[in-house]
């Protein structure tokens, strides 16, 4: 394919324009010349399907403060939490809220006229006595609000945005950055982005799920370049299910209808989360409500004719309360499901929701090219990557926050090394690898179709590599993902035009998602224990002794995307321990 290319020349570049891209662009484009690629508009970013809100030990309504908060999400994410990250997230909370405040985010307030906040899961006063309100929001928009926020900010400070420019490759010279290659929608024109740092921010890979509360795009494209790269993926393993997805559709129904008091049942009408969870009940961690409503399913308490989910109960909550709290997943339930929730309760299952693993980072944002080197000129912030805030299972909340307080930290420290960085030299021809990559997909006349490969990934994903896991289940997926790699080598797109080709999209996004499902399925069948997020059937208990670390994963072989050949080498890294011993979790 001869395909027209462009050279750009930037500072820094930052990849992705959801919260943690445009806050890390915020602080960049303020201290170097920096350009925000997005394969979106900006405020259709995922961020923006953030509901509940953002955590912080404000203290406006009820006693709190930032090392209760740290205490609950090293113990919420069952103690792979790197604790001086934690540290860092929580004490930074405050200001990160304050800062959006004055940037003019439309916080709901108290009749006081202070931000209010409100109850989330695993949030407590003292170190787990009781729930406390901790969570910032605006009624159940809280994303929403933060991208339209930050994206007015980017606007006010001029900072130049490349939209629908698909980042597919990562230029590397000597080990450092040198830039990134990306593909423009309108015209299928490739461009070099030229940079002394560039800053991953590209969000999660929930798709390589069927019943995800994912917007379609979220095909961990981050994390698949980094991967192609050779550089490592950490504790992949972990990935969150929320409970609160809409039955079969997989929607967001915010965590925050059980924070103003909505109630699991069963089919019975009891509250079950009563027998799992006696302090705080619904509002204990993600992952134990998961399995609690897989445990009533699987135990004969599920709803409806198939027994297959679960209601959301918000029939006692005064509908004014719903009104200005909750407006937008009550009017969901209306539209998706054509249920009234001031009447009936909603049907719910657990839904792939978030990935604690990604690409690792240290406190700073600096990406780490082994346990202990980074990759100079580097960086990555928000779901793609991990600074190890979440551990084995991220709080409610707590991912607003990381996208703020890690954005920032990254934008800053990007655009400080560009200052005192010389540009870097191009590699010869540093669009080849995209270059060949997309040649592959549009002349190949294989046959396999993307869709029925993506289709076949999320439905062994869905069954083998969800809440419950085992060996086998594991092993299951391992040989399906194998067989789907296969399959991906023989498959072509129909459209072979250059604008909007979005067959195209689709294909390269398959090929990332299959590079990662193989990562995350190895990394579980590794891990002999439970932890979180990571639940297996066989090993159903914490193994501290042996586990309490954190998986490096390395590519071995295969450098072309979805490799059949590729092979996963597993290492470890011990976890940041500062102030809390591990101990059992209980709510
Ligand atoms: O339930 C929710 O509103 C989701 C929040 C989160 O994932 O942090």
């Amino acid at each position: 394919m001869a395909t027209p290319i462009e050279i750009h020349k930037f500072d820094t570049v930052v990849v992705g324009a959801g919260g943690a891209g445009m806050r890390a662009a915020l602080e960049a484009g303020q201290r170097s010349h920096t350009a925000v690629l997005t394969k979106l508009y900006p405020t259709r970013s995922h961020t923006g399907a953030a509901q509940g809100g953002m955590c912080a030990a404000l203290a406006n309504v009820e006693e709190d403060n930032w090392e209760w908060h740290t205490f609950d999400t090293v113990k919420g994410g069952d103690y792979l939490v790197d604790q001086d990250a934690a540290e860092v997230m929580c004490k930074e909370a405050i200001d990160a809220v304050l800062d959006l405040e004055k940037m003019g985010l439309p916080f709901s307030r108290t009749p006081q006229g202070r931000i209010d906040q409100r109850r989330f899961g695993g949030h407590t006063r003292d170190h787990g006595k009781a729930a406390v309100r901790r969570s910032c929001y605006a009624a159940d928009r809280t994303g929403h609000m933060i991208l339209q926020t930050l994206y007015q900010q980017c606007t006010k400070h001029e900072i130049e945005f490349f939209n629908e420019f698909y980042v597919l490759d990562l230029v590397l010279a000597e080990g450092a950055v040198a830039g990134v290659v990306a593909y423009e929608l309108a015209t299928g024109t490739l461009h070099v982005f030229q940079a002394k740092a560039v800053v991953f921010a590209t969000g999660g890979f929930g798709k390589m799920y069927k019943v995800s509360s994912n917007a379609h795009t979220l095909t961990g494209d981050g994390p698949g370049i980094i991967w192609r790269k050779g550089l490592p993926l950490e504790d992949m393993e972990f990935f969150q299910f929320h409970p609160t997805g809409i039955w079969k559709m997989g929607i967001l129904l915010s965590e925050a209808a059980r924070g103003e008091g909505g109630i699991l049942r069963n089919k019975d009408g009891e509250r079950f989360m009563e027998r799992y969870a006696p302090t705080i009940k619904d509002l204990a961690p993600r992952d134990m409500v998961s399995r609690a409503i897989y445990t009533e399913i699987r135990q004969g308490r599920g709803c409806g004719p198939a027994g297959d989910h679960v209601y959301l109960d918000l029939t006692h909550l005064p509908p004014e309360q719903l009104d200005a709290k909750l407006p937008d997943i009550t009017e969901f339930a209306r539209t998706y499901l054509g249920i009234e929730p001031y009447d009936d309760p909603i049907p719910i299952q657990p839904t792939a929701h978030y990935a604690m693993g990604g690409i690792p980072t240290d406190l700073l944002g600096r990406v780490l090219a082994s346990t202990d080197t980074v990759v100079p000129g580097l960086y990555a912030a928000g779901e793609c990557a991990c600074v190890s805030v979440h551990g084995a299972n991220r709080l409610g909340t707590n991912s607003l926050l990381d996208i703020n307080v890690f954005g920032k930290r990254s934008g800053i420290a990007a655009a400080e090394y560009a200052a005192s960085a010389p540009m870097p030299e191009l590699p010869p021809d540093p669009a080849a690898y995209v270059e060949n990559m997309l040649t592959r997909l549009l002349d190949n006349a294989g046959g396999e179709s993307v869709a029925a490969i993506r289709r076949d990934l999320q439905e062994t994903m869905d069954v083998n590599a969800m809440v419950y896991r085992t060996e086998a289940t594991l092993k299951q997926a391992e040989v399906d993902i194998a067989t789907l790699k296969e399959r991906y080598a023989r498959a072509g797109v129909m459209d072979k035009g250059r604008r909007y080709n979005t067959d195209l999209l689709e294909a390269v996004e398959l090929g990332f998602l299959l590079d990662l499902a193989q990562v995350l399925v190895i990394g579980a069948r590794a891990r002999n224990e439970s932890r979180g997020g990571h639940f297996r059937e066989d090993y159903p208990n914490r193994d501290d002794v042996n586990f309490l670390r954190h998986t490096m994963a390395y590519r071995m072989g295969g450098t072309e995307p979805a490799s059949p050949t590729t092979e996963v080498r597993l290492d470890y890294k011990p976890v940041t321990m500062t102030r809390y011993e591990p101990t059992e979790r209980k709510y």
